[in-house]
């Protein structure tokens, strides 16, 4: 496990997954009933963005720091305003040093009611993230294996809540632990908000894990196409060499709020974080032929 997420964090790919996260928390507090959030993948909580680490070579700036820069229109605001809210609290003067991962994206935006469940494999990451929030009642943490773990998590005992399954993607065969669990965990608790966020690398294994997500919760009826939404966004030519060109997540039984937003979200990320030819986006529902939109800049 050699996967350090601090040198990524806040780059192009966390800045799409955290919008949507944060959406979909704040969709589940419009009502008053208390949600669980439940992360399989959860890293160390927050990143230092002035660390050696996230200073090597600086994603974040060609990220949340290129969002915070420009001009945003109203709905491109309104889409981003539960994370936009959350990294200026946690950046009160006017140097951006501080980043939420989604841990502490959750825990801030909980209520007294509301839970959080995290787990994380790596031996320092977890005893950081546990000392992260120790005093917290509200967040529990676990050292343990978020695959494994994920059937015997849900469903929680509020009924109500997101998943984020967010591997490092280290292995060639994680999309189809990612694919095991989801066939675990689904059956049991079809009502949740699931999201999965993968690279686009290699296309082939995310397009398979896509669409045979989609096709498996339509004829085992836990969905229909309304239920999957797949938002993608590419900041270079996907098929270009070098590091992560684009990133994306496939979320299960969105809020009915989040089409709309990501309409408008997307195509201004694509604009705004653009590293060259060939940017662009998509939002479909995975395996449909009712592709919503997909556009190259
Ligand atoms: C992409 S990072 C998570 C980032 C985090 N979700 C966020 O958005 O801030 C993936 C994390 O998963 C951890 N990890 C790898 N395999 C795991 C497993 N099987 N179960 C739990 N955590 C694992 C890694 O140590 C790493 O911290």
């Amino acid at each position: 496990m050699n996967y350090r997420h601090a040198f990524h964090a806040g780059n192009f790919a966390d800045v799409l997954k955290h919008a949507v996260l944060a959406q979909c928390l704040a969709h589940l507090k419009k009502k008053a009933k208390p949600f669980r959030y439940i992360d399989t993948h959860a890293g160390v909580g927050a990143y230092d963005l002035t660390s050696s680490e996230a200073q090597r070579n600086p994603e974040w700036q060609g990220g949340i720091a290129k969002v915070l820069a420009a001009k945003r229109r109203p709905e491109v605001e309104e889409a981003l305003a539960p994370l936009l809210d959350v990294v200026r609290a946690m950046n009160p003067g006017e140097t951006l040093t501080s980043y939420p991962g989604s841990p502490e994206l959750a825990a801030r935006m909980l209520r007294e009611h509301d839970r959080a469940h995290l787990c994380e494999l790596h031996e320092a990451d977890a005893k950081t993230l546990d000392q992260r929030y120790v005093r917290n009642a509200a967040v529990k943490v676990e050292k343990r294996d978020g695959y494994k773990a994920l059937h015997s998590l849900v469903p929680p005992r509020e009924k109500r809540g997101v998943v984020l399954v967010d591997p490092p993607f280290e292995h060639r065969d994680e999309m189809a632990h990612m694919a095991e669990a989801v066939r675990k965990a689904i059956p049991k608790w079809t009502g949740g908000t699931y999201i999965f966020w993968r690279p686009l690398k290699d296309l082939w294994a995310s397009e398979r894990f896509d669409v045979g997500l989609a096709e498996w919760l339509f004829e085992e009826n836990y969905a229909t196409p309304e239920n999957i939404l797949r938002a993608d966004l590419w900041v270079r030519d996907l098929e270009a060499e070098g590091k992560l060109a684009g990133a994306g997540v496939v979320i299960i039984n969105p809020p009915y709020t989040l089409e709309a937003q990501l309409l408008a979200l997307l195509p201004w990320l694509a604009e705004t974080l653009s590293q060259g030819e060939g940017a662009g986006w998509r939002l479909d529902g995975a395996a449909t032929d009712e592709s919503l939109s997909v556009e190259e800049f």
